[in-house]
């Protein structure tokens, strides 16, 4: 596996691939790579003839209060996990050389950035739109792979690509969990112990909102009340519930397919997120 640590270099490594007459599935990460990061570059290497995975930790999607300072990071173990996957190129630049001094563009999605995580942390959305969009004009990818975790992201650069004609397949990928039911982040090695065992919370409101819906309810407020209750048998603050359309992310009062519980809770310092696609067998 190759690392490559410059914009300019890892273009030229894409050019060269796509004389070839190769095709690139790209996957962006920030890395402290886990199984969900893992299964993103299998999916990638399913996809494509060649994998490229990004690795990261992109500043301006970042709030000041937020964790960027002490978001995990582990190079060393990163690339050996990579390279184990068979990925190709390690592209790992350094903030310096994508956003030189000068670099005053942005790359904003309107609407769909606004609610769910948009509304607690703004200016995110934009910092991802524009990391992403550089990305696909510096790998040049054929596909690029994305967790569902990150559901309004997958949402937003699906959005951004349809509307900017681009020429890349956004593929979402299920979200991989933990066997007790919580989903992988790198943010979870925030947790202490009992903290943990409070964001579990997260899958047990899943688990409930499939069954009510399973049972027939369709009503959202209901379910709404029914989740919020569930979350807050544990010390967890809730930042939202909500059922929207996957695509739209426009809210549902009565369910139906394409419905999304999404979820923002706090534990203890740590800002979690977890969805799922009621409707959906899994
Ligand atoms: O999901 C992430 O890890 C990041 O938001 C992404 C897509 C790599 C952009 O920095």
């Amino acid at each position: 596996m190759e690392i490559i640590r410059t914009p300019v270099e890892m273009s030229g490594w894409a050019n060269k691939v796509l004389a070839a007459g190769q095709t690139i599935g790209l996957v962006p990460t920030m890395g402290f790579f886990h199984e969900g990061h893992l299964s993103l570059m299998r999916k990638a290497r399913e996809k494509a003839d060649r994998t490229v995975v990004s690795l990261f930790v992109n500043p301006i999607q970042f709030g000041a209060n937020e964790d960027l300072g002490r978001y995990p990071r582990d190079f060393s173990r990163d690339s050996q996990l990579a390279e184990t996957e068979g990925v190709d190129v390690l592209f790992a630049p350094e903030a310096r050389d994508m956003y030189p001094s000068e670099a005053c563009t942005r790359v904003i999605v309107s609407g769909l950035t606004d609610g769910l995580c948009g509304a607690s942390r703004p200016g995110h959305f934009a910092g991802v739109t524009t990391v992403v969009a550089k990305l696909f004009h510096i790998i040049k990818p054929y596909c690029a792979v994305f967790g569902r975790k990150d559901f309004q992201q997958l949402a937003v650069i699906t959005r951004m690509v349809a509307d900017l004609d681009w020429d890349v397949e956004i593929v979402g990928h299920p979200i991989v969990r933990e066997a007790d039911g919580l989903a992988m982040s790198s943010r979870n090695t925030y947790l202490s112990a009992s903290e943990r065992q409070s964001a579990l919370c997260l899958f047990r409101a899943i688990a409930h909102a499939r069954r009510r819906v399973r049972e027939g309810l369709v009503e959202a407020e209901v379910l709404l009340q029914e989740v919020e209750w569930l979350l807050l048998q544990e010390s967890v603050t809730i930042e939202y519930v909500s059922f929207v359309d996957q695509a739209t992310l426009r809210p549902q009062a009565v369910l139906r397919k394409g419905a999304v519980l999404a979820m923002a809770i706090k534990v203890g310092a740590t800002r979690l997120i977890d969805n799922d696609n009621l409707f959906e067998e899994h």
